[in-house]
């Protein structure tokens, strides 16, 4: 196998990113560079409380274009909702679709616009690269700092029916714009900073220590992880700090970046089972797998650990070995910190569910196969076990 420095990679993103304090207030000259008919924004009905799609309606509107809300995306939103999407997307003949929310909104959004397009099913593009062509245009503004959905070419869609999600991989769910205004982040709730803050660590920490992890990502990805020790604190805990909010925006923006060419492995594999039949969002899922699958992995990945305890801000140790034991115990004492859960019997999954929930995540070989260590079926049991 090629060492990390020897692979060749191909990163894609969006046609456009802007990131920074007030990048939100330039929305409206690129959507006339997109259309000058119909907008449709996809979000929450938080959101809409939070007067957050009010003040971007509001925005459109008064630049003479007609503009609707669909806000029925629910945490983690199954088939049903991109169909109730799409109903009004072509309702409404939309051109534009702009996700604003957390990852869901900004998955259906993708979703939803690539069937537009594209027609069919949704289980017709699942799987990598199945999508033929690409969708509506999209811009993409997210208001939580985690999925990295605004700069990835990977859309999650539960599937009640199967008990896990669907994943749709191609780049054709780039989008055309991608909108990161830390201000959009201030009024998301400090349990939701939390998880989907430690959801973006995941995301940095899978992609740097993946079995094709590339020099180039590793870069962004070690700094993600720095700027999530540095900020993610604050974040939850004063959430009103826009310095921390733009440091937790970048670390979230930076991990993403790396999902396309690099993408996640175990930890996200072993989630899917605990949202696709449990309903946990997906960010606490990851949150509380997180040190248990860093510490299976460990032994694989000492060089890395250490230098993830070194981005962490780890003083006083020289050797590797202490310092990849001390990097699970710093992202425990952080996931601590910020009032994540640390066993699963306290989100109510029951125990018996363990053997079924392994064979699931197993079954998610997109990510599984990219686990610096292998994943065997006790293996994962025992994962579970240890989180239990
Ligand atoms: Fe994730």
């Amino acid at each position: 196998m090629k060492s990390s420095v020897e692979r060749v990679v191909e990163i894609r993103t969006p046609k456009a990113i802007m990131f920074g304090v007030g990048a939100s207030e330039k929305l409206i000259e690129h959507i006339k560079e997109l259309t000058n008919e119909h907008v449709l924004i996809v979000t929450d009905q938080g959101l809409v409380k939070a007067g957050v799609v009010g003040k971007i309606k509001k925005t459109i509107s008064n630049a003479d274009f007609k503009v609707s809300i669909f806000d029925g995306v629910k945490p983690d939103p199954n088939k049903e909702c991109v169909y109730q999407c799409l109903n009004l997307v072509e309702a409404k003949d939309a051109k534009v679709l702009i996700g604003l929310g957390g990852g869901s909104s900004l998955d259906i959004a993708k979703v939803t616009a690539a069937l537009r397009i594209n027609g069919g099913k949704i289980t017709d593009y699942v799987g990598i690269g199945k999508l033929p062509r690409k969708g509506l245009p999209t811009i993409l503004m997210p208001t939580t700092s985690g999925t990295g959905s605004e700069v990835s070419p990977i859309a999650v869609i539960s599937d009640p029916d199967q008990h896990t999600k669907l994943g749709i991989v191609s780049p054709n769910l780039y989008c055309d714009l991608a909108i990161v205004d830390p201000t959009l982040t201030v009024s998301c709730p400090p349990n939701i900073t939390a998880s989907s803050g430690m959801d973006a660590l995941t995301h940095a920490i899978e992609i740097y220590t993946n079995r094709v992890s590339v020099q180039m990502i590793d870069t962004l990805v070690l700094e993600s992880i720095r700027l999530a020790g540095l900020y993610l604190k604050t974040c939850v805990h004063n959430g009103e700090d826009i310095i921390a909010r733009t440091g937790m925006a970048l670390a979230s923006l930076y991990a993403g970046l790396g999902l396309g060419p690099v993408n996640t492995a175990a930890v996200h594999s072993l989630a899917y089972p605990l949202g696709g039949t449990y309903d946990i969002p997906h960010g606490l899922a990851n949150s509380i797998l997180l040190p248990y699958v860093m510490e299976f992995n460990r032994p694989a990945c000492k060089i890395k650990f250490a230098k993830i305890a070194d981005a962490l801000g780890v003083k006083g140790v020289e050797k590797e070995d202490e310092k990849a034991k001390i990097a699970v115990e710093m992202i425990v004492e952080l996931s601590k910190e910020v009032g994540i859960p640390q066993k699963l019997r306290e989100i109510g999954i029951p125990k018996e569910a363990i053997p079924k929930m392994a064979e699931t995540a197993l079954n998610v070989k997109r990510l599984i196969k990219n686990n610096p260590r292998k994943v065997t079926l006790n293996d994962a049991i025992a994962i579970y076990e240890r989180a239990y």
